[in-house]
């Protein structure tokens, strides 16, 4: 596991940026799935901003999770991504993987399982990401799995529908088998309020085990965590 802590979310960003554009560069297809939340926005701006030219013909980008609501919803990943990425850069609509928050949650899990099936190459029999994208929220979570839902990491099935806690909004989410089985996750995490989690999930003590983000332990080995002097609890 490696550990990088920069300034603010804003370096955060820019770091990222260039550790992903170096992975596009080197390899001929990059799959990777993608997160929502606030720091992706500012890395999709960072990116959009300073490498609008990049071959993005080569990158095929897929979700780690989707809120269930209609793609031009204001709290869908993918619209997100829309606005701060994939209308700033030139890539191919077929490298657009994109979970179908509109259809019905079962069903579309289903799909987008086979979907995975289909364009990702298969190790130890389960799609394989070249790099996965992850966000931790501040309790814990990972991806669209919650601590109440904590069994949906050992789900047999690719992907699965997931609860949010408080508003009961349905998500669609990749399970902990293909979390753990890409060549590379990447945590972006950033501001004072991921503090006590950051600090409890890096210990590893017992503790740490309730919170579905502690269980992301790819077996490459590969896993980066980004984080941000607020988030880490002190200077880098
Ligand atoms: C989502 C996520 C989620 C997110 C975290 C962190 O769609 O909500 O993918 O797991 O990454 O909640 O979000 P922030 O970066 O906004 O703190």
């Amino acid at each position: 596991m490696e550990l990088k802590v920069y300034k603010d979310k804003q370096q955060v960003a820019a770091k990222f940026s260039a550790y992903l554009v170096k992975q596009i560069e080197s390899n001929d297809r990059l799959n990777v799935a993608l997160s929502g939340g606030s720091t992706p926005k500012v890395v999709f701006d960072y990116l959009a901003e300073h490498y609008k030219d990049l071959d993005w013909g080569k990158v095929y980008f897929f979700w780690g999770d989707e809120r269930c609501v209609p793609p031009t919803h204001v709290e869908s990943n993918y619209k997100m991504t829309v606005d701060h990425l994939l209308k700033h850069i030139s890539i191919p609509e077929e490298n657009i993987h994109r979970v179908k928050g509109e259809d019905d949650p079962a069903k579309e899990a289903e799909r987008y399982s086979s979907e995975l099936k289909q364009y990702l190459p298969l190790t130890n029999g389960i799609p394989q990401f070249d790099l996965i994208i992850l966000g931790m929220g501040s309790d814990g979570h990972t991806a669209s799995i919650f601590p109440h839902q904590m069994e949906l990491w050992n789900s047999k099935n690719l992907t699965d529908v997931a609860e949010h806690p408080e508003t009961g909004q349905k998500r669609i989410t990749l399970t902990g088998q293909v979390i753990n089985n890409a060549k590379e996750v990447a945590f972006l995490v950033t501001g004072a309020d991921k503090k006590e989690k950051v600090s409890t999930i890096l210990s590893g003590t017992g503790e740490s085990n309730q919170y579905p983000a502690a269980l992301v332990a790819p077996e490459s080995g590969q896993l980066v965590w980004f984080l941000d002097e607020e988030a880490y609890g002190q200077r880098a």
